[in-house]
């Protein structure tokens, strides 16, 4: 695995795996939480160490039952949560420390390696304000690094301007149905490095002929190669598979690069 240097100073695996669907009845988001962990012992088997849950996902605790079970060191991991930009847990000093404590405890960790906001919100005084309880966290080393998630521009530059720890990672949307390429670019130009969700997601027909196309001369799959634009711009990617196989396939990003002439037709897909 590659590694990605934080404004922090820590490392960050290039590749995580996403989990929304994981350790839940029937795969489904919405689907109540069964306490699976075949899923994160599948992918940890496969080698991924980076794995991106959140309190909405309510799944923290699977994650963390699996970490236990896998016997590796908690230190082995890198692991992201998120804290809902809704009232309930950001309305007041307290809903935020709680928000926080139910995160380590559903981990089952004294730490979490990054914590991120999930969703901006109207008010940006507000949100600075949840952001310097967070601080604290990081002060206590409970919090390793802070960062958020569907900032635009104007929501990053606030925060960037008005916090004493700055964000770490902007996780946003990003794929060929929505490539999100400006905030990127004002994320990596300010050093807050870019996180893709939902990276194998929108890819159409036409889209799929053409990574497909480009994936032949390298002999790997049209996932590979778009995975692979991403972290050739360093993006992180937290695919999320629940087939043993297609984990595989989506760590395996290493032994080929793309052209520029490749990577501009990926761009524009
Ligand atoms: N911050 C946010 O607001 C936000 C929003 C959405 C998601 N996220 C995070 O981002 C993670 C990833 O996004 P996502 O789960 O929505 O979508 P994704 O990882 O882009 O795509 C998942 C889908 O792609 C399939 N897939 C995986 N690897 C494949 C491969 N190599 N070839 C073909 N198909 C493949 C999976 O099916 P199989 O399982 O059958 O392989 C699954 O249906 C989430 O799990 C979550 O952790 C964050």
């Amino acid at each position: 695995m590659e590694f990605l240097t934080l404004n922090t100073g820590i490392q960050i695996p290039y590749i995580g795996s996403g989990t929304n669907t994981f350790g839940k009845e029937n795969h489904q988001y919405d689907g109540k939480i069964n306490d699976d962990t075949s899923e994160i012992l599948s992918a940890i088997g496969a080698g991924y160490r980076h794995f991106d849950t959140a309190i909405s996902y309510r799944n923290e605790r699977v994650v963390g039952l699996a970490i236990k079970k896998s016997q590796l060191p908690r230190e082995a991991f890198f692991i992201t949560s998120k804290i809902p930009g809704k009232p309930r847990y950001v309305s007041s000093e307290k809903a935020v420390l709680d928000a926080v404590d139910s995160t380590l405890k559903a981990l089952d960790s004294p730490y979490v390696d990054l914590y991120l906001i999930h969703h901006p919100w109207e008010n940006l005084e507000e949100m600075v304000l949840v952001w310097k309880v967070l601080e604290k966290f990081v002060d206590d080393g409970k919090i390793k690094a802070l960062g958020v998630s569907n900032f635009d521009e104007k929501q990053l530059n606030y925060l960037l301007e008005h916090s004493r720890i700055k964000p770490a990672v902007n996780q946003v949307e990003s794929n060929p149905g929505n490539w999100n390429h400006e905030i990127i670019e004002y994320s990596l130009k300010n050093k807050v490095i870019p996180e893709a969700w939902g990276p194998l997601k929108k890819v159409d027909e036409k889209a799929q002929a053409t990574l497909t196309e480009i994936g032949q001369r390298y002999n790997k799959t049209w996932a590979q190669v778009l995975l692979r634009y991403q972290i050739e711009r360093n993006v992180i990617v937290i695919p999320k598979s629940h087939n043993l196989q297609r984990q595989k396939e989506n760590l395996d990003l290493f032994d080929f690069s793309l052209s520029n002439e490749e990577r501009a037709i990926i761009g524009q897909l």
